[in-house]
């Protein structure tokens, strides 16, 4: 295929800066070195085995997965070591065997004896053998049994009777998202790394192995002091960031790797907007930013070599028409850009403006793209 430069894309259409991807991904790899613990990525941000054998330790694994077709998908490209990461519901556990069945050593989460007794049936009944890990909540901000609890203990010696592997304890301090300050995230960190290891340790007390102490989310991951007692970490948005890291300075603007190219078709100069072809089907809904100190919209906006046009966003979203303005509302500061210019948008949260694409285009040197690689969707 002939290569192509940026002014020729079809637009709205989804750019990937290889440079900075592959800057954040060696920023992740030295933090993993001076902690001294292995790396899990997580690959829902991705969705895509070119990325994710950047990320990986070895072409085999380990990832985690957000959801079955990711495990499916990476199992068909050589990934042997899965974590699907989400709490197991009854009705995926025929997937979960179809997988297994492709040589697959796939690891389970659950948090409660409820679902512990379901999967022990199962395995009984399926004849089946299950690795699992027990998910700890360590900031109360999803699902999780608290370190401390009673049930984490009874999960574990429930599991032993079944014969299911107990592998370990997981924990996701999702909270990190909320934090306001470097300081705050190294915090969060340490109440994550000390809420998991404390669980492993009560899993011990009570004549568990519980070998994998797993923790970690892109602003923990990277700015942990310490992770004694932890044995994995896990991160997934660090590969591309995005305006949410950005804006609780986990990176800087210029490390986000993802954009959306646009195309200014049409203006309200009275109102100080210009209209582009990006809506919300291609920015997706994400407003993460609304409750950040600076809202930026749905996307921050760019000039085609990535550079911010000063305080111009995405002020509003159709469907298929991006509204861009000065933030201030001001008309008089609105830009004219001609009809047919080209904008690059920096997105809110890179997970869901990447699912709303079925390709990457890899952006190298200058404009040029280097290469289509496929994403896919759906469960
Ligand atoms: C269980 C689990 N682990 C790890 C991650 C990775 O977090 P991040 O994208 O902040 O790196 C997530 C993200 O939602 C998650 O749900």
């Amino acid at each position: 295929m002939p290569k192509q430069v940026l002014e020729q894309l079809e637009t709205p259409a989804l750019i990937l800066d290889e440079a900075r991807m592959d800057r954040n991904i060696e920023r992740m790899r030295s933090q993993m070195r001076r902690l001294g613990v292995s790396f899990r990525p997580h690959v829902k941000t991705n969705k895509c085995i070119d990325v994710a054998r950047r990320l990986m330790e070895t072409p085999e694994g380990p990832i985690t997965v957000s959801t079955l077709l990711e495990a499916e998908y990476f199992a068909a490209h050589g990934v042997k070591d899965i974590l699907y990461a989400v709490c197991i519901a009854p009705n995926k556990l025929d997937h979960v065997m179809a997988v297994q069945d492709k040589g697959v050593q796939l690891s389970l989460l659950l948090d409660s004896m409820e679902t512990a007794g379901i999967l022990a049936e199962r395995a009984k009944a399926a004849q089946r053998h299950f690795d699992v890990l027990i998910e700890i909540d360590s900031d109360g901000h999803r699902s999780g049994v608290t370190p401390d609890a009673a049930e984490l203990v009874e999960i574990g010696q429930f599991l032993e009777g079944t014969g299911i592997s107990l592998k370990g304890v997981l924990t996701h301090a999702g909270s990190s998202y909320a934090c306001r300050s470097v300081a705050a995230i190294r915090a969060m960190a340490e109440q994550e790394r000390a809420a998991v290891v404390h669980a492993a340790d009560r899993l011990r007390a009570a004549g568990m192995a519980c070998p994998v102490v797993s923790m970690g989310s892109t602003p923990t991951a990277l700015f942990a002091e310490h992770l004694e007692g932890v044995t994995e970490v896990r991160a997934g948005v660090f590969v591309f960031f995005d305006l949410v890291m950005a804006g609780i300075n986990v990176c800087q603007v210029d490390d986000i790797a993802l954009s959306v190219l646009a195309t200014v078709i049409g203006h309200q100069r009275e109102k100080g907007w210009t209209i582009l072809d990006a809506g919300w089907m291609a920015m997706s809904r994400d407003r993460g930013t609304a409750n950040q100190p600076v809202d930026q919209g749905y996307g921050v906006v760019c000039d085609l070599d990535g550079r911010p046009l000063d305080d111009f966003i995405l002020v509003g979203a159709n469907q298929e028409h991006g509204i861009m303005a000065h933030r201030s509302g001001k008309v008089d500061t609105a830009r004219h850009l001609p009809v047919g210019t080209q904008v690059r948008i920096l997105p809110n949260h890179a997970c869901s403006t990447a699912a709303q694409y079925g390709h990457y285009n890899v952006l190298g040197p200058g404009h040029e793209i280097t290469a289509t690689w496929q994403r896919f969707s759906g469960w």
